[in-house]
């Protein structure tokens, strides 16, 4: 029976703009998405009993189907039933390394790696197109952390376009412990105070979403250019989450103080992240992040900007 190990890297979002509202209850959004090597690590193998099992040792990770990696066992196994009767159930261990709850998209990256290692396991020989579409049943980040790298996603997120690799890029990634913002808050909230300002219109709502295409953001990513990319960090969210968590602007202010690039809260938070754009700077904006914010709760990661999503790691026989 064959295993296999799985990197499963985090992202951050460079840019997140909220467009306007979908039939689906979800948001229209113009994203660029950035994944980096802080990552899980996933072990897959088969089962001789038809069950899905996960473990993991953090306590905070949910062990049955509200983990969204079970979910993506769940989904292959309906999805390929034959496989699912040839190949019996399935075990997945995380090993955790990134932040819960922390606009990471932990979970998602989680759940990619589930359907990259099951296609491998099962020898489906599914294609990325494939792979994503599977990974946009669960969720509206899950199709990014397939391929990764950087990318432009539109839609729910789901609608990705590639852009060229940024190498050599680093962040400082903050995050207080017991600051856990959930998604679904983030945005019912933004509805509830931005909602009428929403574009309507299915064609203004579209030239919206092309528009990101060429913004300074993605000229930026085009021309590498660090200090624009610094320069032009945006996420809509932010005006909902810092009145609500006044720490995520005293984080941010403090990475600005410590000399990075430019600071901006990722996804829905609650981690904060500092642009830099050698890993001397990245050390020396976390040591005076440190320095300037002595909590206890504030956990410091520093992480380099990858042009790689999910990847093998080893696969084994036994
Ligand atoms: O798709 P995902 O499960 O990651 O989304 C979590 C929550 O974030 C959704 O329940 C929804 O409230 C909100 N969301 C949204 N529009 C998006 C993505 C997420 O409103 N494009």
């Amino acid at each position: 029976m064959r295993s296999y190990s799985l990197a499963a890297p985090a992202k951050i979002n460079l840019y997140l703009e909220i467009i306007g509202d979908r039939p689906d209850g979800y948001h229209e959004l113009a994203m660029v998405l950035q994944s980096i090597d802080l990552a899980d690590k996933i072990e897959l193998r088969s089962l001789s009993t038809d069950t899905i099992r996960l473990r993991c040792a953090h306590p905070q990770v949910p062990k049955d189907r509200t983990n969204l990696a079970y979910q993506a066992a769940a989904l292959m196994a309906a999805e390929f039933p034959d496989s699912f009767a040839q190949f019996g159930g399935i075990e997945i261990i995380i090993d955790k390394r990134i932040p819960i709850a922390a606009g990471l998209a932990g979970g998602s990256t989680d759940a990619a790696a589930v359907l990259v290692g099951l296609d491998l396991l099962w020898q489906l020989g599914l294609t990325q197109s494939q792979l994503e579409e599977l990974a946009s049943q669960l969720g509206s980040d899950v199709p990014f952390c397939i391929a990764g790298g950087t990318a432009i996603a539109t839609g729910r997120g789901e609608m990705l376009s590639p852009l060229p690799s940024v190498d050599n890029l680093f962040v400082v990634l903050g995050k207080y412990r017991h600051l856990d913002i959930s998604t679904a808050w983030a945005y019912q909230t933004y509805r509830a105070s931005f909602g009428n300002s929403y574009v309507t219109s299915k064609q203004d709502l579209k030239s919206r979403a092309a528009a990101v295409h060429s913004s300074s953001m993605v000229q930026a990513i085009i021309h590498e250019d660090p200090h624009q990319i610094g320069q032009r960090l945006h996420n809509d969210l932010e005006r909902v989450v810092i009145p609500a968590y006044p720490q995520i602007l005293q984080l941010k202010e403090t990475f600005q103080q410590a000399g990075c690039l430019g600071a901006m809260m990722s996804g829905s938070g609650s981690t904060v992240f500092a642009l830099c754009d050698s890993q001397k700077q990245a050390q020396l904006v976390q040591q005076q992040a440190r320095d300037l914010a002595p909590s206890k709760e504030l956990d410091l990661f520093l992480a380099r900007f990858t042009s790689s999503g999910i990847q093998v790691l080893s696969s084994t026989r036994d």
